[in-house]
Parts: structure tokens; C-alpha cells; sequence
């Protein structure tokens, strides 16, 4: 009931007071709704509930425009004025360090493949039940992995990325840590960033736990409090749990596809399917030991048969009633990654009405959204608020 007014508010006047508010902890608040007043309990009014909303995030920095999970991608997103920059996905080397790659499969995403001192390395492995093909990070040390440099990752969608091939490095976090640092020396204002454990039951079956190694890097550089400008995120709900044991930061639960399984959850022998969390008594649990969740764009609103936007759903509102934010993931301008009903022609690489998909998502009352291309983002936020 409070979260649909809510909701309606946003869709009826274009002009709430989202930028500079606070998330919908405190509009839960302030409508008195019991899971909300939970979160405000136990985050105080500070940290992630400054942002501002909807809060626009650089997905993998701003690899709309340069190679993801790269300096250069993270300093565009900053440059452009991401609210928080997704830096990075993290998974770690053979010798415990944590670096910054989508997947530890990095064929895609560097170099690797021209470099003959590697070709042994190539292998297949299952990943979290998928047979992959490729070079994995856990196979490195982190000496030898600075010597790839970072590719574009999908060039037929992306080919003016492709300019930057070779450019940087991979990063560690503790570099982006540091880059973080040095950005808010200069800016005079807070960088947030927005990691995301990668894998974590497939890297402790490694002996490559990932959480601990977080919690420590974090606490090494002051990171890992509650108000602390470091929002962590899994696909994992268990791993989100052993974080919550681990460090103050604000927790988000990624959210795939209805039918799916978390693979933890594969692998404890938990029943439980995506579309069993999003249910109330799912989203209650997360909000248990999590501030927000972090869906598809599709469990927001579903498509239909032919790729078009339909209804959306009540996860919003029903999220919202525990008092928890939702950042879903992840709009791209390109024509492939929109909704069929705002693609504008069909180049692979020609970007559709981002603007109008932006504005539709935008009005559903989520909280944020990872995107590849935060400028067009932050614009479509302007027009939003502006009404
Ligand atoms: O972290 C939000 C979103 O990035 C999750 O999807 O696969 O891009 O890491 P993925
Ligand atoms: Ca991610």
C-alpha cells in the first residue's frame, strides 16, 4: 500500500524529490512501513541512502564506450558523473589477489590468446554447472596476468571499443581502492563503487574464498563499514550472508532469470528458485541479512513472446514492503540489449530509444540501474525528475 503510493507518486508527478533524496528506506519511513523502518534501523540515514535516486551505475564502468573493467572504463563513468561505479566483478589469481574481470574466463576480455607462454593453459572446466573453455584467472599469478592487456569484449556491437585493445591492464582491487582514493582527494567528493563477488562456492571449493579476501582488503583501506561508499553484491545469497558476518557495507542479492537457481543453493541442495525470492516471504528473508536486491530488468518488467515490454511486475512494490532497494541490471543503448519495442532498425551495433526504455524502467520506482552507458542514463534521470 505505502510503496504503491509511492510508485504512483513517481509516475504521477515526474517531479519527486528523487535527486539528493533519500532511497526508499527513508520514503519507507516515512510512509511507516515495517521493513523499511528494519533497514533504517540498522543503517542509520546515512551511506547508500544518500545517493542520489534513481542512482545511475557505471556497469563495469562505462563499457558502453571502453573495454570493461578497465581503468579507463572506470574513469569515463566517473568523468561522466555515475553516481557509483561497478569496480569491479572480482575474482581472484592463483596466489590469493583479487582482480577485476566479468568471468575467470578471460579469452574474451584480454589478450591471452596471443601469448604462446600461455597456450597450456587453455582448458575446460565446470563453472557452476556449465562447461567452459578457456583461461582462467586461478590459474595465474598476478605477475603473469599483468602482462595481458584488457580487449573489447563484444566488438561487433561495440567496434569503436576497440580503438582502446590493449590500452590497460587488468586491475587489482586494491588499485581500484587506490584509484578510488585518489578520485575523491580530487573531486573533493565521495567515489562510490559497487563490487560484485564472482562465483564464490566455485572459488571456496578452490580454496580461493572470496568473501574473507574482500572483508580484508576492504578493512585494510577503512572500506568496511556501513556507511563506507562500497556497496558488495553476489548472485550468491550465502556468500551475501558470510559478507554480512564480515563487514558493515550495504549487501545487495543479484537476481537472474524466474526459473533459475542460485548456485549455491545448486550445491546446498536448497529447492529454492529466483522465483521463489521474489515472493514476500523470499524478499523477508533477504532482507534479513541485505539492504537491496539486484534483479534483471526483466523481473521488473517481463516480456512477451516477441521481446516487447509488457505489465510490470510487483517487485517492486513488494521489495520496497521489506524495505529493501532494488538496482537492476542492465540497460545498454545498443539495438540487441533493448526491449523489441524501442529498437530503432536493426544494426548490431546502432543504438535504439534508450531514452524512452530508460524513462519506462525509471518509472516502475526502482532505485537505481546498472548501465553500460551512464551518460545516457544520468540524462534520462534529468528528464525524469524534470517530469
Ligand atoms: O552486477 C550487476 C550485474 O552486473 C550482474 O550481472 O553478469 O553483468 O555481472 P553481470
Ligand atoms: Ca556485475
Amino acid at each position: 500500500m505505502g510503496t504503491q503510493g509511492s510508485d504512483e507518486q513517481g509516475r504521477g508527478t515526474g517531479r519527486r524529490a528523487l535527486l539528493g533524496a533519500a532511497v526508499l528506506g527513508a520514503g519507507g519511513a516515512v510512509l511507516g512501513l515495517p521493513g523499511a523502518a528494519r533497514a533504517e534501523e540498522r543503517h542509520g540515514g546515512g551511506g547508500y541512502k544518500s545517493l542520489p535516486v534513481p542512482t545511475v551505475i557505471g556497469h563495469r564502468g562505462a563499457s558502453g564506450y571502453r573495454p570493461e573493467h578497465t581503468l579507463g572504463a572506470y574513469q569515463l563513468a566517473l568523468d561522466m558523473g555515475a553516481d557509483v561505479i561497478e569496480a569491479g566483478d572480482l575474482v581472484p589469481t592463483k596466489d590469493g589477489h583479487l582482480v577485476c574481470r566479468h568471468e575467470p574466463e578471460i579469452g574474451g576480455t584480454t589478450d591471452v590468446s596471443a601469448h604462446p607462454e600461455f597456450a597450456g593453459r587453455k582448458t575446460t572446466k565446470t563453472l557452476d554447472g556449465v562447461a567452459t573453455t578457456g583461461w582462467f584467472t586461478e590459474d595465474f599469478t598476478l605477475a603473469e596476468l599483468k602482462t595481458l592487456r584488457a580487449k573489447e569484449r563484444i566488438p561487433a556491437n561495440r567496434p569503436h571499443n576497440t580503438l582502446y585493445d590493449g590500452r590497460w591492464e587488468i586491475p587489482t582491487f586494491e588499485e581500484v581502492l587506490r584509484w578510488r582514493n585518489e578520485q575523491t582527494r580530487k573531486r573533493g567528493k565521495q567515489v562510490w563503487i559497487y563490487p560484485e563477488l564472482k562465483h564464490p562456492t566455485y572459488f571456496r571449493k578452490l580454496g580461493l574464498g572470496l568473501e574473507e579476501r574482500v572483508a580484508k582488503v576492504l578493512r585494510k583501506y577503512g572500506m568496511d563499514e556501513k556507511n563506507s561508499p562500497v556497496i558488495l553484491q553476489s548472485f550468491e545469497p550465502t556468500g551475501i550472508q558470510r559478507l554480512n558476518k564480515l563487514v558493515g557495507n550495504p549487501l545487495v542479492v543479484l537476481l537472474s532469470g524466474a526459473s533459475t537457481r542460485p548456485w549455491d543453493f545448486v550445491e546446498t541442495g536448497d529447492p529454492r528458485t529466483v522465483a521463489d525470492l521474489v515472493k514476500p516471504a523470499g524478499l523477508k528473508w533477504i532482507a534479513s541479512y541485505a539492504q537491496g536486491i539486484g534483479p534483471t530488468l526483466d523481473l521488473i518488467i517481463p516480456k512477451d513472446a516477441s521481446g516487447n515490454l509488457t505489465t510490470p511486475t510487483t517487485l517492486v512494490k513488494d521489495a520496497h514492503a521489506e524495505g529493501l532497494i532494488l538496482h537492476p541490471y542492465t540497460m545498454r543503448n545498443e539495438n540487441p540489449f533493448l526491449p523489441a519495442n524501442f529498437r530503432k532498425g536493426t544494426d548490431a551495433d546502432g543504438y535504439g530509444d534508450a531514452f524512452g526504455a530508460f524513462k519506462t524502467y525509471f518509472a516502475t520506482g526502482i532505485d537505481g540501474v546498472f548501465t553500460d552507458n551512464p551518460d545516457t542514463g544520468l540524462l534520462a534521470r534529468e528528464d525524469f525528475v524534470n517530469g
